[in-house]
């Protein structure tokens, strides 16, 4: 494991309650304020990096420069570690995810099943790659391992929305469902 994820860190800088400059926005004010708040409760722990981005990662959906810069000027880590752990765990992203999640799981189960037909078709489809996000910002595409719900494979995962033994050919039927709007997100 590499050196940054383990090193503890002596050297955290006081919290000022205030988030960057050019932050007008009401709603984003609030996530820098709920980002200050984890940063202190994290900060009095050692190893804390991977929790703060964690968390950083729900409130503002993705991890962006600024909030890394952030978060390495508060917590007194440099802005190149705090970059060298966003990009080593692939959880972390640092592009904005569409409205739904789009998961097909490529476990053994799925995979003998079909699943990467079911991921060709939505790639041809959606013009994208695993990783990437439409245009339009509705969907992003990414594949995962097994989901523990094998004798339902192939599984796709629409946000929380698990659909089980679907077909190619039918994939688009659900992803139209989303595009149409039928499916609101709880
Ligand atoms: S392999 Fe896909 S759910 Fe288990």
């Amino acid at each position: 494991m590499p050196d940054f994820i383990i090193g503890e860190h002596e050297n955290i800088t006081g919290i000022e309650k205030q988030a960057p400059d050019r932050v007008t926005d009401n709603k984003e004010r609030n996530q820098y304020r709920e980002l200050d708040n984890v940063i202190q409760e994290y900060t009095k722990k050692p190893g804390q990096l991977i929790g703060i981005l964690h968390r950083a990662q729900e409130i503002f959906g993705y991890l962006p420069e600024e909030v890394q810069a952030y978060i390495a000027n508060k917590t007194g880590i440099p802005v190149s570690e705090v970059n060298g752990v966003v990009t080593f765990y692939s959880l972390f992203s640092t592009e904005p995810k569409g409205k739904y999640e789009i998961k097909v799981c490529l476990g053994t189960a799925c995979y003998v099943k079909g699943a990467q037909e079911i991921m060709n078709t939505l790639k041809e489809n959606l013009k994208i790659d695993e990783g990437e996000t439409t245009q339009d910002k509705l969907f992003t595409l990414q594949s995962t391992r097994c989901i523990g719900s094998c004798g339902l494979a192939p599984v796709l995962l629409a946000n929380d929305d698990v659909y089980g033994e679907i077909a190619a050919k039918d994939v688009m039927n659900i992803i139209r469902d989303y595009q149409k709007g039928d499916k609101i997100e709880s």
